[in-house]
């Protein structure tokens, strides 16, 4: 029988804020929503879908500033203590707004009841193989989102950078985002607009600490810290430089 192994919990969602305290991605992240919300207004959206949301900073920070006048909010994300902070997180940032979190994957989420203006997916096809990413798409093109509705979408978008490097080095290598974007386009999605993200991430000595979030790639495989320094090695020290893409689909149909 195959060892699943859970890397999920409260270590999990501080391993996610080591790696980011590693780096400049929040700052780089605001600016992108800034130059992005110049073009896009979403005003008339009133439902969100997030998916993988964890405890939902960054889609909250996404609707507001693309000015969502939003009154119903749907998180679909499997850990059960990031989804607790997420509920926190909706009730403080959100007020007035219902919400419902889902402890589920996606891939085992029957949809909404209705379909949504607004799906957010950021950070989150690392989780999910590409025949289930196609799915999935097609799933939310079909019958999750409404016709001129929109999906967002946040990845890695450079399998040069360091953080791919390690990965690889580990044995897991992430989709590009050649084949997300493609697998949009095929799904019936047009590109609205995008923003490229330019981050600055330092990963000389990883402690511990970064282990879970590293852990959260593998099911199958428990990646020690001797495996992560030993992954490590051969990256330039400090400062490297990683990129990412912010995307916004419509849908057409
Ligand atoms: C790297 S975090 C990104 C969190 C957040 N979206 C952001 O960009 O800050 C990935 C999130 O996806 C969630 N996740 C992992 N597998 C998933 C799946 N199959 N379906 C939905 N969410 C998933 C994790 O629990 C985690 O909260």
């Amino acid at each position: 029988m195959e060892t699943q192994i859970v890397a999920m919990g409260e270590r999990y969602l501080k391993s996610l804020a080591a790696c980011t305290d590693r780096s400049n991605y929040w700052e780089v992240y605001v600016n992108a929503l800034s130059k992005i919300s110049t073009d896009v207004k979403l005003g008339g959206v009133r439902s969100c879908l997030a998916i993988g949301p964890n405890e939902g900073r960054t889609e909250i920070e996404f609707l507001k500033h693309c000015e969502a006048d939003i009154s119903k909010f749907i998180g679909i994300e499997p850990d059960h203590a990031s989804a607790e902070h997420l509920r926190t997180s909706l009730r403080s940032s959100l007020p007035g707004v219902e919400s419902q979190v889902f402890e589920s994957k996606i891939q085992n989420w029957e949809g909404p009841d209705e379909p949504v203006d607004l799906i957010t997916i950021f950070q989150v096809f690392y989780y999910i193989e590409a025949g289930e990413r196609r799915e999935l798409l097609k799933k939310v093109h079909d019958s999750w989102i409404v016709s001129g509705g929109y999906v967002a979408t946040l990845a890695l978008s450079d399998n040069k950078c360091a953080i791919s490097r390690i990965y690889r080095n580990l044995g897991y290598t992430e989709p590009s985002w050649e084949e997300i974007e493609a697998d949009f386009l095929k799904a019936g999605f047009t590109k609205y607009c995008e923003q490229k993200m330019h981050e600055r991430a330092d990963y000389t000595d990883p402690g511990e600490d970064l282990l879970p979030f590293f852990q959260s790639h593998f099911e199958d495989r428990i990646i020690t810290l001797a495996k992560l320094r030993e992954a490590v090695k051969g990256l330039p020290e400090g400062k490297v430089d990683e990129f990412h893409t912010l995307a916004v689909f419509k849908s057409t149909n």
